[in-house]
C-alpha cells in the first residue's frame, strides 16, 4: 500500500518558544496512539529551528523536513541554505516548487529541475509541488498546467523508487483561502498527476508514489479528501501549527492506513 502523510509546512510562523512549546505537546498527544509506519507524520519548520526540531522529536515518528533548499551548491549566496547543509542535518524530505515560491521568490521551470536534482545527490525525497491559479482554473487551463509543471520539473529526474519523491497537488486558489478544492476536483487532477507518472516511468511507480492534496486541508474536511482513491495525504499549512488540529489530521491519516 502507498504510505500516507500528514504533512505540515509551517511556512514563515512560529519562534523558537512556540516551536519548542509545539513538540513537547504533540510528542505528549501522539504518545498514546497506535501509530503505523505507513503513516507518515512531517513537519517542515523554518530554517533556524530544523536542527532544533529534530533534536526534540527523536526516537518519535515525527520526520522533520526543510520547505525549500537553494539551486545553488555552495558560496557566495548571502541568505541560501544549500541540499548539502540539509543533508548534514540528516534531513530525508524537501519541500520544492511550492506556489509561494514560485509567486514571490522566483522558482520558476528553469531552476525548480536543478533544486530537485541537488536534492537527488544527496539523496533527499522531494516533495515536489504543482498547481494551478484561480485563473487558469476559470480559463479550464488546469489539465494543462498541471502537465506542464510535471514536465518542467521532472522530464531529466530519474526516479528508481516510489518512495523518493512525493507529490503534491496544491491548487493556489486554495492556499490559506480557506477554499478547498472539493474531493472530486481534486481526485481528477490526482488521478491526472498518476496518469503521467505511469507514461514517463512505469506502471509500478505511478501506483507506488504519494501524492498529496494541499489547500486549506482541515480536520473537518480531509476524511473526505483521504477517501478519494488517489490521494494519500495532505501538506497542511494553517492547521498544521495547531497541536489539536495537528493531532486529529493524524487521527484522520490513521484510519487510511
Ligand atoms: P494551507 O496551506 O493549508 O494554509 O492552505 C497549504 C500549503 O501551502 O501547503
Amino acid at each position: 500500500m502507498r504510505k500516507i502523510f500528514v504533512a505540515g509546512n509551517w511556512k514563515m510562523n512560529k519562534t523558537v518558544q512556540e516551536v519548542k512549546q509545539f513538540f513537547s505537546e504533540i510528542k505528549k498527544s501522539i504518545v498514546d496512539k497506535n501509530l503505523s509506519e505507513n503513516l507518515k507524520i512531517f513537519i517542515a519548520p523554518a530554517f533556524p529551528f530544523i536542527a532544533l526540531a529534530k533534536e526534540m522529536t527523536e526516537n518519535t515518528p515525527i520526520i522533520i523536513g526543510a520547505q525549500n533548499v537553494s539551486e545553488y551548491e555552495r558560496g557566495a549566496f548571502t541568505g541560501e541554505v544549500s541540499a548539502e547543509m540539509l543533508k548534514s542535518l540528516n534531513l530525508e524530505y524537501c519541500i520544492v516548487g511550492h506556489s509561494e515560491r514560485r509567486k514571490y521568490f522566483g522558482d520558476v521551470a528553469q531552476n525548480i529541475p536543478i533544486k530537485l536534482k541537488l536534492l537527488k545527490s544527496k539523496n533527499i525525497k522531494p516533495i515536489f509541488c504543482v498547481g494551478e491559479s484561480l485563473e487558469e482554473r476559470e480559463d479550464k487551463m488546469t489539465n494543462k498546467v498541471i502537465v506542464k509543471q510535471l514536465q518542467e520539473g521532472l522530464s531529466d529526474y530519474p526516479l528508481d523508487s516510489a518512495d523518493d519523491l512525493v507529490i503534491a497537488y496544491e491548487p493556489v486558489w486554495a492556499i490559506g483561502t480557506g477554499k478547498t478544492a472539493t474531493p472530486q476536483q481534486a481526485q481528477e487532477i490526482h488521478k491526472l498527476i498518476r496518469n503521467w507518472l505511469e507514461n514517463h516511468y512505469s506502471k509500478n511507480i505511478s501506483q507506488h508514489i504519494s501524492l498529496l492534496y494541499g489547500g486549506s486541508v482541515k480536520p473537518k474536511n480531509i476524511d473526505e479528501l483521504l477517501n478519494q482513491p488517489d490521494i494519500d495525504g495532505g501538506l497542511i499549512g494553517g492547521a498544521s501549527m495547531d497541536v489539536k488540529m495537528f493531532t486529529n489530521l493524524i487521527e484522520s491519516g490513521l484510519k487510511k492506513v
